[in-house]
């Protein structure tokens, strides 16, 4: 299936090799609306299927930014909505056979920090797997990765600096910390946020980590960041909603996306 995936992407795309892949989370995929050479719909892909949520297209999106070869994941899968761990991580095996060497990872998140402010950024330093499950669980694909990986440094230490730097330069203050992943669809209770504090998360979200796990196996140098949108539960006494969350989005998105095109440029 994977094979036939590459194939079929390879035979539109033709010598267009994408050396950096952009997961786009809810609210930040215009960065593909804005540049975009081949743009291929997730239900024409083999092994793919069409996103089910309000505010993320469904399309692989190609394009070059700032001299580099990109490939842009306009909307996600979630484990949430009902895909298998290991289609939600599909997209990022295709990528790494397509030659991705960088992955950059975004989401909307809650925040647990109570420093964080609705439309922070958050470079992600590492995360917590809470999903109660892991995208590499069944038999190991030995080109792929090992069986077991390490995984001591997901988001590589290197462009954690680089994309500090680049905020610094262009003026794009940033947060950094910890992004812990729960399943989802239902926002997390008061308790639950307070556990996630207590065992060292700054946010919390309902993606980014099958995806990061998956990469990093593979050998990928990986970026995470977090668009901050809203007080985790509890951490404010306001209610959370998805519209709130796409607003929130949709303020950040203008820093996001000069942000993200900077660290393209740098890598
Ligand atoms: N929790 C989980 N996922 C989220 C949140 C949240 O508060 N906000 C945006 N995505």
């Amino acid at each position: 299936m994977l094979n036939n995936a590459v194939e079929f992407i390879q035979e539109i795309i033709k010598d267009f090799s994408p050396e950096i892949g952009i997961i786009l989370g809810s609210g930040l995929g215009e960065l593909a609306d804005e540049y975009c050479n081949i743009a291929i719909n997730y239900s024409d892909i083999p092994g793919f299927e069409a996103s089910t949520v309000a505010g993320h297209k469904g399309r692989l999106v190609f394009a070059e930014i700032n001299g580099k070869k990109v490939v842009m994941m306009q909307g996600r899968f979630h484990f949430y909505e009902g895909h298998s761990i290991q289609k939600v991580v599909f997209p990022v095996k295709v990528m790494k056979k397509l030659g991705v060497k960088t992955l950059i990872i975004t989401n909307a998140a809650g925040g647990v920090n109570p420093n964080f402010r609705p439309s922070d950024l958050m470079i992600i330093t590492d995360h917590i797997n809470y999903m109660g499950t892991n995208p590499l669980i069944g038999a190991n694909d030995n080109s792929m990765g090992e069986r077991f990986p390490d995984m001591s440094e997901v988001y590589n230490s290197e462009l954690i600096e680089l994309v500090h730097k680049v905020g610094d330069s262009i003026g794009v203050d940033l947060q950094e910390g910890v992004y812990m992943a729960l399943t989802g669809p239902s926002y997390e209770t008061p308790a639950e946020v307070k556990m996630a504090k207590i065992i060292g998360a700054d946010a919390v979200g309902m993606s980014t980590v099958p995806e990061a796990i998956v990469a990093s196996w593979a050998k990928m140098n990986v970026i995470g960041i977090s668009c901050i949108c809203n007080s985790a539960a509890g951490v404010s006494t306001v209610g959370l909603s998805h519209e709130d969350v796409i607003k929130a989005a949709n303020t950040a998105k203008d820093k996001f996306k000069k942000l993200v095109k900077e660290v393209i440029r740098k890598i």
